[in-house]
């Protein structure tokens, strides 16, 4: 077994370091492969969310191909839980498909690796008790879920790095100020969203014109429904704060208020 960390240049801050590091303690063999600049490459000029979805599922599975066949691998292994399932189509009866998730409705029909995914069948919250009965540290099973795609869907519009960069940063203040208040432990996810909206405002005594980044924090149990996280306005206006200040890119923050449904947690 060889794990394969793909590098796709839309992970959290500095999780493309913190990630390996972690499944190396647990005595798991991972390989880490720089594919960010083939991702931004891919996605240039892309803004169809569903696009992306596919370009970014795509990139993946090459990339994945080209180092399994390095190592003559026959399976692929991947972690699909069963909302993925289901939010991809797959399994309902009528197959009304809400988006095509990557390592679902995303992968291609001509793929060379046989597919393994011992977890299709469990949800979110059942995936975490078998992680807490294997013995699994708290730090790995806690973790908010992610989406395979990563940023490219918290990107609205084109995707390029240099978004990447600024709502990294954006997206690691709003997640410290979570930590410093205490509410990170009780949201089930929270992150920020940078729109293709600019709007204007004043800094210092001159006109500026940023970026508008949207705030989101909700609960849930398994990702199917959520209602957003009522953070207190101490809270909020520290992440406002911070943010505007230490990111210059950006000139606006707005919080989201919308449960799923009728909104989905991402913004895609
Ligand atoms: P939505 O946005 O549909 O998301 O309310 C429900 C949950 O799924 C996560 N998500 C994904 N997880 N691959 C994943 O493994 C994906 O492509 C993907 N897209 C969304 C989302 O973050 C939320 O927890």
């Amino acid at each position: 077994f060889t794990g394969i960390f793909v590098n796709h240049g839309l992970m959290r801050k500095n999780e493309e370091i913190e990630v390996p590091v972690a499944l190396r303690k647990l005595g798991i063999n991972v390989e880490t492969v720089e594919a960010s600049k083939e991702f931004f490459h891919e996605l240039e000029g892309i803004v169809d969310p569903e696009e992306k979805r596919k370009v970014i599922g795509r990139t993946f599975i090459r990339v994945f191909e080209r180092e399994a066949s390095k190592l003559n691998a026959r399976f692929l292994l991947q972690g699909t839980i069963y909302s993925d399932v289901i939010e991809s189509g797959a399994a309902s009866r009528s197959g009304e498909k809400i988006k095509s998730h990557h390592n679902v409705g995303g992968l291609p029909e001509n793929m060379s690796l046989e597919l393994l995914e011992p977890l299709r069948e469990l949800f979110k919250d059942e995936v975490r008790n078998l992680g807490h009965s294997l013995g699994i540290d708290k730090f790995l099973i806690s973790r908010q879920p992610f989406p395979g795609p990563g940023l490219g869907v918290r990107i609205i519009g084109e995707v390029t790095s240099e978004k990447a960069q600024i709502l990294k940063e954006v997206d690691s203040i709003f997640m410290e100020v979570l930590r410093e208040s205490g509410d990170l432990d009780k949201i089930w996810q929270s992150f920020a969203v940078l729109l293709p909206v600019s709007s204007v405002g004043v800094k210092g005594d001159k006109r500026s014109y940023g970026y508008v980044v949207a705030l989101r924090a909700v609960n849930s149990s398994e990702g199917m429904t959520a209602s957003w996280y009522e953070l207190p306005h101490s809270v909020l206006r520290q992440a406002s704060s911070r943010i505007t200040s230490e990111v210059k890119e950006i000139g606006r923050v707005v919080f989201d208020i919308t449960d799923k449904p009728p909104a989905t947690i991402e913004w895609e």
